[in-house]
């Protein structure tokens, strides 16, 4: 049995766990049968190449390892189509790489973006397997990433600082969370956390409404607020724009404010006269040991993974789905983006506590 395995897009927590999952599965299973080749960087290993040969030492121990062995970069879906500045052609290049070893099959573990590309690869002939990851729990057709209850429990962290910071000065404060086109990071933390607005992409906000929010709290006697903003939030005006206008104006704003969340906290001063502060926890949100729950999460994908594999059931997603693991055709799910329902009960408990979402 050869397999390759390469990790793509941003990276997040329990990669390595997952690789760790894929490899133990198969080894308890194929024995002494067994080749791993790690494609290094992402897709760029898979069309230039670069690998390593791997043995299952180089996945122990690394069960609570961030980052990823393999290293990753950013190979935007779109552009595989178009040759490289050698006029090479991506696709075949991965194409004979692949057959060149002679791979049973290659484990691709990524996003959205990934997953295309992991769904293009299965077109053209390949035996893929996809494992869903990212902060952002946006891949459609599997109820969790692993990496993102990590996130939450990084981007909640910083929240619960800024909370008795915020109330010891009386200050409005902004916490940025990642996800530019989804908010259920800054969601699920914004909860966690007890923000008091939470705006998330999905759900354009009005500035008038944050401002009742901030009102209403200083009625209440509380002098500080906390908003969790995820990177994407919008305006309702912003949102109403044709595309091509919206990004003309996004891109003029980006010269005066660094993101969203300066551009609301300047809305904010205007309108109150109060101080406002940011905090942006980035990347930091990406970062570290994977929590329990992704540990688990993730081992459990990977060695789903390794039963896929040896069953030869390419061409899937490995998903969680009500708590079991399943095989998703990628045909299904690639280049769908699972989006926070603005009428999902959640939001509604979350309005229905007091938490506005400046709709
Ligand atoms: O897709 C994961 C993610 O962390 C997003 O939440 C964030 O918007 C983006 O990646 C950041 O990308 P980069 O690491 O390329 O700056």
């Amino acid at each position: 049995m050869k397999i390759g395995m390469l990790t793509s897009g941003g990276d997040c927590q329990a990669l390595n766990a997952a690789m760790r999952g894929v490899v133990k599965g198969l080894e308890n299973i194929c024995r002494d049968d067994l080749e791993i080749y790690g494609f290094l960087n992402g897709y760029k290993g898979l069309i230039y190449g670069d690998y390593r040969k791997l043995t299952g030492a180089d996945f122990s121990g690394i069960l609570t390892k961030g980052g990823t062995i393999l290293g990753s970069s950013r190979q935007p879906f779109k552009l595989m189509r178009v040759p490289d500045e050698n006029g090479l052609d991506k696709v075949e290049a991965m194409k004979s790489n692949y057959k060149r070893l002679g791979l049973d099959c290659i484990v691709i573990l990524g996003g959205n973006g990934t997953q295309k590309t992991a769904n293009l690869l299965r077109e053209e002939g390949l035996n893929v397997i996809h494992l869903p990851k990212t902060i952002d729990n946006d891949i459609y057709g599997t109820d969790m990433t692993f990496g993102f209850y990590s996130a939450v429990n990084i981007a909640t962290k910083t929240i619960d600082c800024i909370h008795t910071t915020a109330a010891s000065h009386n200050r409005v404060f902004i916490v940025e969370v990642m996800g530019h086109k989804v908010g259920w990071l800054t969601l699920y933390a914004g909860v966690a956390s007890g923000a008091d607005i939470i705006l998330l992409p999905e759900i354009p906000y009005e500035n008038v409404k944050i401002l009742d929010a901030i009102q209403k709290r200083h009625k209440q006697g509380k002098g500080f607020t906390i908003l969790a903003v995820a990177e994407g939030a919008i305006s309702k005006d912003d949102a109403a724009l044709p595309k091509k206008e919206r990004k003309e104006k996004l891109a003029k704003e980006a010269k005066k404010w660094p993101s969203v969340s300066y551009k609301i906290a300047d809305m904010i001063t205007q309108a109150t006269g109060s101080e406002v502060r940011v905090t942006i926890p980035g990347h930091m949100q990406r970062g570290g040991s994977p929590c329990p729950y992704d540990r688990i999460l993730s081992t459990r994908l990977g060695s789903a993974a390794a039963k896929a594999i040896v069953d030869r059931k390419f061409g899937n997603m490995v998903a969680i789905i009500n708590g079991e693991t399943k095989l998703v055709p990628l045909a299904e799910v690639a280049g769908k983006l699972k989006m926070v329902d603005p009428k999902s009960r959640m939001v509604q408990e979350a309005k229905r506590i007091g938490i506005s979402f400046g709709d």
